[in-house]
């Protein structure tokens, strides 16, 4: 299958296109809101791209369990190309502690099952006959080379241009062939990402599915509010929209959570220093007000369909995580 890439420049906020009876994006901030990331870099080495490589690991490790929701034969390749995280783990063996780490037992099991269950929502929204996929901060997701979508499926693999460039490189060393056609697009989420998109090849009159998997509690609040009118506002009948949300009002009560302080203190990642923490939209809210049907979930209700996974724990930073799933009728 095909892939073409097309780049947007995350500079160039103020050639956003005019968006009628819309309030002027948070993308028309001043340049430096653009290019500035909490971490002072742009590709997987550092910041909020090196999530990307968090979330590949985890995978890796998942799709070794014998016990695995989900396979990914990519991830551990990402983690092993990277040098930053030369010395993660890609199994649960090479873990000393094993399930009961935070971050690579608990937190890792956390993304197995997002990933499955996502995984299962994007082949559930193919099988209804969409033939579009957005993947929004799609970091070194591999579902167009993993999953058995439809061949003419297209999907749009939406992160900055470093984190793309980065992925691009470790698939082409491997020779990895997508199933379907796929298409990278990079640009800003803070910047024209509409015209990035739709010059891509995306086709706002035929239905889409979306996935915002672990990205909109990096976003401000007033992206996010615009990109989830902006998904609406691209998205014909027999769409569907699935996001991660935090529900905590104060994301720093579970600052001295095992997960927070584990992934601070063995890899260096400070995920709470990485989070907008501004007032969050409600999002689902916004959608179900727009005539979308909307359902949340907890990652523990998934647990229990699955019959493994995390499950609550006391002092826990997945308490308010949520799983959000809307229809466009
Ligand atoms: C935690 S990773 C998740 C990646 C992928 N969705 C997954 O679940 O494997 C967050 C991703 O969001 C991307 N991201 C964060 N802020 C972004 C922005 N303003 N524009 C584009 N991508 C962004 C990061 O580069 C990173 O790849």
């Amino acid at each position: 299958m095909s892939e073409t890439s097309i780049t947007g420049d995350p500079r160039r906020p103020a050639d956003a296109p005019p968006a009628p009876a819309e309030p002027a994006p948070a993308e028309s901030a001043p340049a430096q809101s653009v290019t500035e990331d909490g971490g002072g870099t742009e590709g997987v080495d550092g910041g909020v791209g090196l999530t990307a490589l968090l979330v590949a690991a985890a995978r890796a490790i998942e799709t070794h369990r014998h016990d695995s929701l989900a396979q990914d034969a990519y991830a551990e390749h990402f983690v092993r190309a990277a040098g930053v995280c030369a010395d993660w783990p890609v199994r649960s063996q090479q873990v000393p502690d094993g399930d009961a780490n935070p971050l690579w037992g608990r937190f890792a099991r956390y993304f197995g099952l997002r990933t499955r269950v996502l995984d299962d929502f994007l082949l559930r929204s193919a099988g209804t006959g969409v033939r579009q996929v957005v993947l929004l901060g799609a970091g070194l997701d591999t579902r167009a080379f993993r999953l058995d979508l439809p061949a003419d499926c297209a999907v749009f693999e939406i992160d900055r241009a470093g984190v793309l460039a980065f992925k691009h490189r470790v698939l082409t060393e491997l020779s990895a062939a997508p199933k379907v056609k796929r298409v990278p697009v990079a640009v800003d989420l803070r910047a024209d990402w509409v015209t990035a998109l739709t010059s891509a090849g995306f086709d706002p009159d035929a239905p889409s599915v979306w996935l915002a998997e672990g990205l909109l509690f990096y976003l401000p609040g007033p992206t996010e509010t615009y990109l989830i009118d902006t998904v609406d506002r691209l998205t014909t009948r027999g769409s569907a929209l699935a996001f991660e949300a935090k529900l905590e009002k104060d994301l720093l009560v579970y600052r001295d959570s095992p997960i927070y302080t584990a992934t601070r203190e063995q890899i260096g990642i400070d995920l709470l220093g990485l989070f907008d923490r501004g007032p969050r939209p409600d999002s689902a809210g916004g959608l179900a007000a727009r005539g979308w049907s909307t359902s949340m979930h907890t990652p523990f209700d998934f647990t229990r369909v699955h019959g493994r996974g995390p499950l609550p724990e006391p002092n826990d930073a997945l308490e308010g995580n949520r799983w959000v799933f809307a229809h466009k009728p």
